[in-house]
């Protein structure tokens, strides 16, 4: 394989979604090989203590590094080698043949998490596809509807997420909330993709600066019910389902599977709006095991899905062209 012909397909592949948009992985090129593995610095220990959303970012990463390579014919393949104490998932390598991908680099660079309106949920078709999207890496995906009782979960997983200061300093630390932050088109998640007009970022902006002071006086019941209520802009809501024992490496085929459902999503004009949240609070990733009859711990993400109602904001990427 032409390494040198991949690293300039690098600012393709970083348009991958990742949790808070931290692009964790990084590439590290060998004689014949190029690493894939992460940095730490870009891992979110607080809201991701298990690293599940690392991993499926990671798998994301992978995917659409060969879905890129791919349309250009060079021919890639991933070979898993997951190793923890090393920062590794595995290693890109020259194939025999391409990779064989429905989707382009230009569905890449067009896909965008969509956290406004959707005019419509998902059409029976394409929750048929998206299923055999993850029945095909050993998963499944299953729809629910955005009613009352998962409104009152999604509550609920607010409060629990801004009621940990660690995990509001997280979150603090990837928020650019005004376009004169330094890294506001490098990474994180800005103002405009998060849908804030300027009073609403600078009110958050404050509020989140005296947090510290105010969490005992009810700030983060008050910063819950400032995100709003997403399921009522319209949609579904689909669950990403692990097979019953997923190990890390599962996990990041995983990723690599959820990449192909939002493409699947995309390609027909369809987005995904991601509620981490839903399953990252135990009480609730358990009350929604129960309504889903599946074990919590195999429910890796969750999304609220449909038809854009507008267009979404571009997020911003480190390595950008
Ligand atoms: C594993 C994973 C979990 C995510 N969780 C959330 C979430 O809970 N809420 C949210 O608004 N976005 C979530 N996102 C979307 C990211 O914030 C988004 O991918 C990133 O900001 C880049 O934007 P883009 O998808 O438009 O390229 C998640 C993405 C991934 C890959």
């Amino acid at each position: 394989m032409d390494l040198t012909a991949f690293r300039a397909l690098e600012p393709l592949c970083w348009r991958a979604p990742s949790a808070h948009n931290t692009q964790p992985w990084r590439l590290d090129y060998r004689a014949d090989a190029i690493r894939v593995g992460w940095d730490p610095a870009d891992t979110l220990p607080a809201a991701d203590p298990t690293g599940r959303d690392l991993r499926l970012s990671l798998g994301a990463f992978v995917e659409t590094c060969l879905v890129v390579s791919a349309d250009v014919g060079l021919p890639v393949e991933f070979v898993a080698d997951h190793y923890p104490g090393e920062r590794r998932v595995g290693w890109l390598r020259p194939a025999r043949h391409g990779y064989h991908s429905p989707f382009t680099t230009e569905q890449v660079l067009l896909r965008r998490t969509h956290r406004g309106r959707f005019s419509a949920g998902l059409p029976a078709e394409a929750i048929v596809a998206v299923d055999a999207v993850a029945r095909a890496a050993g998963g499944t995906a299953r729809t629910l509807p955005p009613a009352g009782g998962l409104r009152r979960l999604l509550a609920t997983a607010d409060r629990h997420q801004y009621a940990d200061p660690a995990v509001v300093g997280e979150l603090r630390s990837w928020l650019r909330l005004s376009r004169g932050h330094s890294r506001y088109r490098a990474d994180g998640l800005t103002d405009r993709c998060l849908g804030l007009s300027r009073g609403e970022a600078a009110g958050l902006r404050a509020a989140l600066a005296a947090y510290p002071v105010l969490r005992r006086a009810g700030l983060p019941r008050l910063l819950a019910s400032a995100a709003g209520d997403p399921l009522a802009l319209g949609g579904d809501v689909i669950v990403l389902i692990g097979p019953a024992e997923a190990d890390d490496a599962t996990q990041v085929e995983l990723g690599r599977a959820l990449m192909r459902i939002w493409l699947t999503l995309h390609a027909a004009g369809l987005a995904a709006h991601p509620l981490s949240q839903l399953i990252d609070a135990p009480a609730t990733r358990a009350a929604l095991g129960t309504l889903l009859d599946v074990a919590p711990h195999r429910l890796l993400h969750v999304a609220r899905v449909g038809r854009p109602a507008g267009p979404a904001v571009r997020s911003a990427r480190r390595l950008d062209r």
